[in-house]
């Protein structure tokens, strides 16, 4: 399963490509504000800096919700890097646009997906990754893991490639049953990648274990 880092914040990305195991990031317009990234200069260069650091794809996200307002940005989007994919929501325009991107060979992520219907449009519309957003179903006390179950079921009855990418993603644990369910990718804050790594026996084993080192040492 690949591991997506779902932020702006350069620092962060950093950390995670650094430890070795990021596979690429998302954005979204709410996580590029949070950075403070606004006017589209700014944005354009945010971008540039993030694909400067990762090895991976980018999903960089389109603001127009008309047909032609998508493609427009899309093609702009593309143009800046390999390794951006451009992340259209799951609307009618959204998804004739996907359909577009794809006859063209640019990289689509399918965002806001809340149903196996919507997962089902965007893989028929040739997208390259779907994004069901679990925690948020979970938020409103919905099954999100179950949802990812049913589009991993409807994508290999079909042989569908559109890659599940399991958004919203709240902890280490979400992480770890999308695993078992066969999710293509998960994008998730840094905190739930580091999250995975630890436990509470592994730091006190190797306390003991440094610590019995320590005394053998002192000994004649
Ligand atoms: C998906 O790509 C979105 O950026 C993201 O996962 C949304 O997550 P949130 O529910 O934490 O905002």
């Amino acid at each position: 399963m690949k591991f997506f880092i779902d932020t702006a914040n350069l620092d962060d990305i950093k950390e995670a490509q650094d430890l070795g195991v990021l596979d690429g990031v998302t954005t979204n317009p709410s996580l590029m504000a949070k950075e403070g990234i606004s006017g589209q200069q700014n944005i354009i260069a945010h971008y540039n800096a993030i694909c400067a650091i990762v090895d991976g794809d980018v999903s960089a996200e389109v603001i127009g919700t008309n047909y032609q307002e998508i493609i427009n940005e899309g093609l702009e989007l593309a143009k800046l890097d390999d390794k951006i994919v451009v992340k259209v929501p799951m609307i009618k325009d959204g998804i004739k646009a996907i359909k577009y991107f794809s006859k063209e060979g640019i990289k689509t992520n399918c965002t806001l997906v809340f149903s196996a219907g919507q997962a089902l449009s965007a893989a028929k519309a040739g997208a390259t990754y779907v994004s069901p957003f679990l925690g948020r179903l979970d938020d409103i006390s919905t099954d999100g893991l179950g949802l990812i179950e049913e589009i991993r079921l409807i994508y290999d009855n079909y042989g569908y490639t559109t890659q599940i990418l399991a958004a919203s993603i709240r902890h280490a644990m979400h992480m770890v049953n999308c695993a078992k369910i066969g999710a293509d990718v998960t994008t998730s804050p840094l905190s739930a990648i580091t999250a995975l790594i630890k436990h509470p026996l592994t730091d006190s084993g190797l306390a003991q274990f440094l610590s019995d080192h320590t005394k053998a040492a002192g000994r004649p």
